[in-house]
């Protein structure tokens, strides 16, 4: 298959992490004979220091010519306690998921057997861990009218939903549920919030439809506390923008480490693969960030595409990886490994992994 692949480097370890991940699909491409090319573009703090602007022009024109994006990391420090800034590098990637309409964002939550004392949690708690968050993108307090009164002293962010962008998203989700575990269960605050009951009442009737998903709600609240009390209980997860944001954070917790979690965010015409985590500034040039959640990003960027083999090479390679040690400090104290070992023993078994294909 012929692939044109944007590559948005980004801010901190986000260059590191990426240029694993480009290795892992080179050694698909030469393993299972494919085209893929690869065209790099600013994004973030660093297109802000360059051009004035979290996402140049260009950098956008190519994400939307390209077939797939394949991001690596956004932010930078300087701007985080700045409340006065005009220019943030995260407007680069929010522009970006609105420009290229990706309203849906999925993220795979996953405890690895080889990873069970690194989590912060029981084992027996973990132990079964694999849900998968539907965060809606493009939509609610993120995007909705911003407001500062003259005086600096009054802030407002309005959220806001139609029942267009909470069906197209419900559907996928129930989709994805349907090819899984069956369960289907939305997170809101309907107690509180009239956003929330719109959402209820739009995926409740679209339930209807796939009567196979058993579909459940719950608050916010109590999902933060069922997701580390007993998180084995979730298939599906669909929620809205925020929301999602937070619980997938503390989903990460579960595997690990954050270095981990892989994403997806795919909209009508475009899709774009990312880490969840942020571009750990502290951790940049030093070689020490865990490039596993761009790397398995890279392999969902090939269940795009339906290279389900290739996708699963690379994760059979990372599960060796895991298996072995052969990690970042994030996940074994004083590792001898660095980012950029880790990616080439990944990349070098994607290649043998076709090798035991053949035998
Ligand atoms: C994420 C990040 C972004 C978000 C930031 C960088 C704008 O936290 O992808 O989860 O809040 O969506
Ligand atoms: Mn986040």
């Amino acid at each position: 298959m012929n692939l044109n692949i944007a590559l948005l480097p980004g801010d901190g370890v986000g260059p590191e992490v990426l240029a694993q991940a480009v290795k892992c699909l080179q050694a698909v491409e030469e393993t299972f004979n494919h085209h893929f090319v690869y065209k790099e573009a600013p994004v973030g703090a660093i297109a802000i220091q360059k051009k004035g602007n979290p996402l140049p022009d260009n950098t956008l024109k190519l994400c939307k010519e390209a077939d797939a994006v394949l991001f690596g990391a956004i932010g930078d420090p300087k701007y985080d306690n700045d409340p006065n800034a005009k220019v943030r590098p995260e407007q680069g990637l929010l522009k970006l998921r609105k420009e290229l309409g990706l309203f849906a964002n999925i993220r795979p939550v996953l405890a690895h057997p080889a990873l069970f004392d690194r989590s912060p949690l029981k084992k027996e708690i973990i132990s079964g861990t694999d849900f998968v968050i539907y965060r809606e993108l493009t939509g609610g307090i993120y995007f909705g009218e911003k407001k500062l009164n003259e005086e600096g002293t009054v802030a407002s962010d309005l959220c806001e939903y139609s029942e267009e962008e909470i069906s197209r998203i419900a559907h996928l989700a129930f989709k994805a549920a349907k090819s899984r575990k069956k369960k289907l269960t939305l997170v809101d605050k309907a107690n509180v919030l009239e956003s929330s009951r719109l959402w209820r009442k739009v995926v409740a009737k679209i339930g209807e439809s796939y009567p196979e998903v058993t579909l459940d709600f719950l608050f916010v609240d109590n999902a933060a506390m069922q997701i580390i009390l007993n998180p084995s209980q979730f298939d599906v997860i669909l929620t809205e923008n925020m929301f999602g944001d937070i619980i997938s954070d503390e989903g990460s917790v579960i595997g690990g480490s954050i270095g981990l979690l892989a994403s997806a965010s795919v909209g009508e015409e475009n899709a774009l693969f990312e880490p969840i985590h942020g571009s750990f500034p502290q951790g940049a040039g030093k070689d020490i960030a865990n490039p596993i959640a761009s790397i398995l990003s890279a392999a969902m960027l090939l269940e795009h595409f339906n290279l389900s083999e290739e996708a699963v090479a690379i994760k059979k390679a990372v599960d060796k990886a895991l298996k072995k040690g052969i990690v970042t400090p994030d996940l074994k104290a004083k590792s001898q490994y660095g980012t950029n070992q880790v990616g080439d023993f990944i990349a070098h078994n994607i290649v043998d992994i076709e090798d035991d294909f053949n035998m």
